[in-house]
């Protein structure tokens, strides 16, 4: 389960770097491409900066991305566009437009790969063609210089497509390790296998870190945790999380060349990857709102079968996964954690694009934090009317939260199995829920009970972890938390079991 990005890598398994006794102008949490490049810009501009990282540089969703640096997004384009006006839709693609670039200069500058490549939003069949169309529309509505491609010569199922030129690849782990030794020779200080468990206000303010580690001062704070830890703002009800997983493959003769990602679903994400022994091919799909799919591994075991059907002789060399939140307006939010307040930020609601939309948020919090203004930002408003277009979006989404809550607590009353391995299982009756695993021989009872906001978490038997369908919420076997909004884990129980 390590991506191809961050194989050979190992995790740092060390408690935390010492933390200074200073007090900082920022301290950034979370180590992934928005923290990291937040992080730079500001020690460039000569801020006191301290990036704190619960695990290591990349562990999150930016090193198990696909890496794709494009304008082409999907049906991105056309979903703001249903949504938002044209002028919104060209300042976000502005906004992409700077990062994108941003991103390929500083790899020119530094000596790190870039594959410039045609990316495609593509219908697999005659029903995903009307969502295609739209996409060019957008994209000539947005100024994109995008076309209609009815054949690509691909060896996967094509009805038509948008193609739009001169898009990028990377691996994103050579970018984050060219921001961190910047950031440090700009005097940054960057905090590994450290935790924030919260964020007190007051002046400066004060992070505290996991089990009582240590504590951290100063004047600002950048949640660049994926979604925010801090539960202030509600950002945690105003995204919804989705996993996928990616395959990389050993293919013999020519890979695709272009980057494809399909309109219709299955959704299938195709690009190619060069490596110090050859390249890959990756593939990705099979995404589910997290905590809410009853089979994840046999949703990947169809994409590996997808993939071998296609590409003859496909030899799978890495399997990986990780999520990203989907914004209840289509748009992502980077700004203060409230209106008005200007010392906590927040950047989160990616969709997917945070190789991008990352960048982007880094530019308008530093912006912002430095008296400036990028003049797209509108499109990047943490507090803004627009939201008032994800209304409906956003009251699905919580009536599902809310379906989810209760049947979390209800359902696994009738449940009685024992798990074999691989398995986790959630039974008991409402008053004495227990959460079972078996991973690797191990036996394993928690709490089941997440302790962000009292959901009921699920199996994930792709990942063998613990999944909170309510915000996405995930822990390791052992109930240790993986990633937030939660910042603690489950509660172990005494009975663990060979
Ligand atoms: C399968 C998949 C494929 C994708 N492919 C693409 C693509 O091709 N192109 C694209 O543009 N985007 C893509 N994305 C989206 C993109 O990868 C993400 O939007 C982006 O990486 C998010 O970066 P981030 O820095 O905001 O978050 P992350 O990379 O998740 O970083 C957050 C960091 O915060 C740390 N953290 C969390 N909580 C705490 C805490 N309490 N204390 C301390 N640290 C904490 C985490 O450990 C993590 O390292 C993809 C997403 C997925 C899921
Ligand atoms: S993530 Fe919010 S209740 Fe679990």
């Amino acid at each position: 389960m390590t991506s191809l990005w961050l194989d050979g890598r190992g995790e740092s398994s060390s408690p935390a770097t010492e933390i200074p006794d200073t007090r900082f102008d920022v301290a950034v949490i979370g180590a992934g491409i928005t923290g990291l490049c937040t992080a730079l810009l500001l020690a460039r501009s000569g801020k006191r900066v301290i990036v704190v990282e619960a695990r290591d540089i990349g562990a999150g969703t930016t090193g198990n991305t696909t890496g794709k640096l494009s304008l082409l997004q999907g049906t991105k384009l056309s979903r703001i566009r249903s949504k938002h006006s044209d002028r919104i839709l060209r300042a976000y693609v502005a906004g992409n437009t700077e990062a994108r670039d941003w991103v390929i200069r500083y790899c020119e500058q530094h000596g790190i790969d870039v594959q410039r490549e045609d990316a495609y939003s593509y219908a697999q069949a005659a029903a995903g063609i009307g969502d295609a169309r739209a996409e060019l529309a957008a994209c000539r509505a947005a100024g994109l210089p995008a076309d209609w491609v009815e054949d690509a010569d691909v060896p996967f199922p094509y009805r038509g497509g948008v193609r739009l030129p001169e898009q990028a690849q990377i691996d994103p782990l050579p970018l984050l390790d060219s921001f961190a030794a910047e950031l440090k020779r700009h005097g940054g200080t960057i905090v590994r296998g450290s935790r924030v468990e919260k964020v007190s206000l007051g002046t400066p303010l004060r992070l505290s870190l996991e089990r009582g580690t240590g504590q951290i001062a100063a004047e600002h704070c950048v949640l660049a945790t994926g979604v925010p830890i801090l539960d202030r703002g509600g950002f945690f009800a105003k995204v919804s999380p989705h996993r996928s997983y990616c395959v990389a493959f050993d293919v013999p003769g020519d890979i695709t060349r272009a980057m494809f990602l399909s309109t219709d679903s299955p959704t299938r994400s195709v690009r190619y990857a060069p490596t110090a022994d050859g390249e890959r091919l990756i593939v990705g799909g099979a995404g589910h709102p997290v905590g809410r799919s009853s089979d994840p591994a046999d949703s990947v075991q169809e994409l590996v079968r997808w993939t071998t059907l296609h590409f003859p002789g496909a030899v799978r060399t890495h399997y990986w996964s990780a999520q990203d939140y989907s914004p209840i307006a289509e748009l992502p939010y980077a700004g203060p954690i409230l209106p008005g307040v200007q010392h906590i930020w927040v950047a989160t609601g990616f969709d997917k694009w945070g190789m991008t939309n990352g960048v982007a948020a880094a530019l308008t919090i530093t912006a912002k934090m430095l008296g400036g203004h990028m003049p797209w930002a509108e499109a990047f408003a943490a507090w803004s009317p627009h939201e008032l277009s994800g209304l409906s979006s956003a009251l699905q989404t919580n009536l599902s939260v809310g379906y989810h809550m209760a049947k979390g607590w209800v359902a696994p009353s009738v449940c009685h199995e024992d798990p074999v391995e691989g398995q986790g299982v959630v039974t008991g009756p409402p008053w004495h829920l227990r959460a079972d695993s078996v991973v690797g021989g191990v036996k394993r009872t928690v709490s089941p009970v997440c302790p962000h906001l009292g959901g009921i978490v699920n199996w994930n038997d792709a990942d063998l972890a613990w999944e909170c369908p309510l915000h996405g919420s995930r822990f390791a076997p052992d109930g240790a938390v993986l990633e937030g909004p939660a910042t603690r884990g489950l509660t172990p129980s005494d009975r663990t079991n060979n």
